[in-house]
């Protein structure tokens, strides 16, 4: 079966109880089964990795090169705005990533509308809460 790769970055282990107002109320193991229901439908498997690490995340993503993956989904938290390296391991694998948010970081704060890593990625869904990464598992399907 195709495998896809889920990366979440920081603070996306509290789901559920952080701003669910802005997040919403499901948790992240939640988030994790219904992504997994919703591939293997479509007939693929999902790999899951969480970290609040930048350099774990690099890891993951250099981990690829090893790995037959037909595409990565990244939600890198707030390193999306400011991580210069996670931008750099994205550009250094040949694994096409989507970049994927659960809010519209275009529609809050100042710093969330810069997103250092749009430029490496294929695409970038946001704003649509768990729809984000379906709309990503379909366009990489
Ligand atoms: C987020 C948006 C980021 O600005 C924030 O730091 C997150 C989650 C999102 O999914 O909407 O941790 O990436």
């Amino acid at each position: 079966m195709q495998k896809i790769l889920i990366i979440n970055g920081p603070n996306l282990n509290l789901l559920g109880t952080r701003k669910p107002e802005v997040y919403g109320s499901m948790t992240l193991n939640q988030l994790v089964d219904e992504l997994t229901q919703f591939a293997q439908k479509k007939g693929c498997d999902i790999e899951h990795f969480q970290s609040n690490h930048e350099g774990a995340i690099i890891d993951v993503l250099h981990d690829t090169l090893n790995k037959s993956y037909i595409g990565c989904l990244i939600n890198a938290g707030a390193f999306t705005h400011y991580s210069y390296a996670i931008r750099d391991a994205i550009e250094a694998i040949p694994t096409p990533c989507i970049e994927v948010h659960l809010s519209d970081i275009e529609k809050r704060e100042d710093f969330r509308k810069i997103s250092v890593i749009t430029e490496v990625c294929s695409k970038q869904f946001k704003g649509m809460g768990i729809d984000s990464y379906k709309k990503a598992i379909e366009a990489l399907v």
